[in-house]
């Protein structure tokens, strides 16, 4: 017997994944947030390809995916032991961190030649084993052409970007649904750029500290990503604010084919001509509908509706990841509930 011959079907797998990537091709990976379209990250060919995959503007940097804190040494100057403390207790998570960059290990056109880097250490079990693998850091966007919301499973991703990859790794539908939250570390106190799965009570809960909220308007926005124009589905989204319930006045014209997304508990306020899209059980399951609000938006965007209703959850620390993105994809158009 050769060692070949040994090799499982997934070793098989595992090994043209690290050929493809060690040659410069783009991939679409799961992980716990949403799928990636990663590349070796120290490739700039590879990495541009990714770029013009997505559509997306060069100036707006890509996260670094690992899956050993150990590979930070290469790329990143020595940590805080504040931002070690974080790593510790949420990685591998739904956390990206931007730290001061350091050298030219990877390749400036990933990091949008930026003198920081974001950097995350998925826990999906099939990312990291590709992680693993293919042991090399991996650049990866969210897989979708720019403008769409992130693909929360594989075919979301061939929808987006059938033929301009090499291949998607199938895996179950991502756990958490919205993007990781991104904690900018390049300063004190910390700041959170993008609120996601992890809190901000959490984080300051294990910190001991307290740590700021960069808010898109008033502030300059701190994470390039912030100044481009959000995901918004074609026909208009408004958010009901305290949700639907029996006094709603829907703002429609007669001829409006309506859509609403909410939870299952609103379905019986909801007249049979409108298209129902059950997000989660009720209105304090914030994790069920982190994980199918980005499919709900597609589904409703493919469809004949004319205009779409979405539940405004309240606004508790479970729900600033969710609320932050149902907020862009409707342009904070809201109405009130009641
Ligand atoms: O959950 C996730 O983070 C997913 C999965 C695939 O890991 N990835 C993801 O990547 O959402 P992307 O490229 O769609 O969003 C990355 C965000 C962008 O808003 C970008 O501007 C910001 O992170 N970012 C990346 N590097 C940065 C840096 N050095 N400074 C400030 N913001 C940065
Ligand atoms: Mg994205």
């Amino acid at each position: 017997l050769t060692d070949d011959s040994k090799k499982t079907e997934i070793d098989e797998q595992l090994e043209e994944i690290k050929i493809a990537f060690t040659y410069g091709e783009i991939i679409g990976i799961p992980t716990e947030t949403v799928y990636g379209l990663a590349a070796d990250a120290r490739n700039a060919e590879a990495i541009s390809k990714i770029f013009s995959a997505k559509g997306r503007p060069g100036d707006n940097p890509l996260i670094i995916h690992i899956h050993n804190i150990k590979q930070l040494e290469d790329f990143t100057a020595v940590l805080d032991k504040r931002v070690i403390k974080l790593m510790e207790a949420f990685w591998p998570g739904p956390i990206s961190f931007i730290l001061p960059l350091k050298g030219d290990y990877l390749s400036s056109n990933a990091v949008a030649e930026l003198d920081s880097v974001a950097v995350r250490m998925p826990s999906h079990p099939v990312g990291r084993r590709i992680l693993q693998y293919a042991d090399m850091p991996l650049a990866a966007p969210s897989a979708n052409i720019s403008g769409k919301p992130s693909p929360t499973n594989a075919r979301h991703v061939i929808d987006d970007l059938e033929n301009k990859l090499y291949g998607v790794v199938d895996s179950e539908s991502a756990i958490y649904g919205i993007e990781s939250t991104v904690l900018d570390c390049t300063q004190y106190p910390y700041r959170i750029a993008r609120p996601g799965a992890v809190t901000k009570e959490e984080l300051e809960e294990v910190l001991e500290a307290d740590i700021d909220t960069v808010s898109g308007e008033t502030d300059k926005p701190i994470s390039p990503g912030m100044k481009y124009k959000h995901y918004a589905p074609g026909q208009p989204l408004i958010v009901i604010e305290g949700g639907i319930n029996n006094n709603t006045k829907l703002p429609v014209e007669r001829h409006q084919k309506v859509g609403i997304i909410a939870p299952e508990t609103s379905r019986e306020f909801i007249g049979e001509d409108i298209q129902f899209i059950s997000l989660c059980r009720d209105r304090d399951s914030y994790k069920e509908a982190a994980r199918n609000l980005y499919s709900a938006l597609r589904i409703m965007d493919a469809s004949d509706v004319d205009i779409i209703f979405i539940h405004g959850f309240d606004k508790v620390p479970e729900s600033a990841g969710l609320m932050n993105r149902i907020y862009k994809a409707t342009g904070n158009e809201v109405i009130q509930g009641e």
